[in-house]
């Protein structure tokens, strides 16, 4: 797991390029992951929306679509400056009120100020995984829903190929559109590295989620996690 900073540094280097990143490497497959990731949180109209590791933010525009109102945030300014003239284009700049610079680890919010906090592609390089946990509980309202959107494991048959893809076109196509060698070379040894589905979804349980639930999304290349915020009845309010 790199540190911080070395995350930092690395999304500097390929933020300009990030999005069509995306688009080439996904084969175009990223903007349904994002809408199915923004149905799954339960975006809609009145709700308050927390997205963490937005970074030039395609997964707050997801959700702005759907009617939430959102704060994007993220720890790489260089990634996050690049979100507003995109809202603004979109005409959603209204929705996504404010762009925020923060770490996952330590969130400038006030306890229980979101119905729901999302993270896309982002909660595999967090290096503390279970204080950042700690941190979406705090800032959820009782009952409101964490999301997450991360690679996986592609399932058996898919996955051969997948590896294939992964570690010979994925480095050299990522290094070429970027101009950074090493960004893409560390992303199927992150991805290796992070847990599997039931492993997230177990880890999510362990940090004090309920209702943990997840599926597949192309055959596994992505997974999307949900847990929510339970409220436990006390004896007075019984
Ligand atoms: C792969 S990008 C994903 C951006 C966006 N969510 C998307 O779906 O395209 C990962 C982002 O996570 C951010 N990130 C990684 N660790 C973080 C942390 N501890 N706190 C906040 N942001 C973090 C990086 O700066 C980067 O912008």
């Amino acid at each position: 797991m790199p540190e911080g900073a070395q995350v930092q540094r690395m999304f500097s280097g390929i933020a300009g390029r990030y999005d069509l990143l995306n688009h080439v490497l996904s084969f175009g497959l990223d903007g349904w992951w994002w809408r199915r990731m923004a149905s799954r949180a339960a975006a809609g109209p009145g709700l308050r929306f927390l997205d963490v590791a937005a970074g030039t933010g395609d997964s707050s525009v997801a959700l702005a679509r759907r009617g939430a109102d959102l704060v994007s945030t993220d720890f790489t300014h260089a990634m996050l400056r690049l979100g507003p003239a995109k809202f603004r284009r979109l005409d959603l700049n209204r929705r996504i009120w404010a762009s925020v610079d923060a770490d996952a680890q330590r969130l400038p919010f006030r306890d229980g100020r979101f119905d729901g906090v999302t993270i896309c592609y982002g909660i595999r390089n967090v290096e503390d995984r279970p204080r950042a946990y700690g941190e979406f509980l705090r800032v959820l309202a009782p009952g409101g829903r964490l999301t997450i959107l991360e690679f996986s494991r592609p399932v058996w048959g898919l996955r051969q190929l997948y590896d294939l893809y992964s570690r010979f076109v994925l480095p050299r196509v990522g290094g070429w559109i970027s101009g950074d060698p090493t960004a893409y070379a560390y992303l199927p040894e992150s991805i290796r590295r992070f847990p599997d589905g039931p492993g997230l979804a177990r880890e999510l349980e362990a940090a004090g989620f309920g209702e943990v639930e997840w599926e597949r999304l192309s055959g596994g290349i992505v997974a999307l996690h949900t847990g929510r915020k339970t409220v436990t009845e006390t004896s007075e309010s019984r």
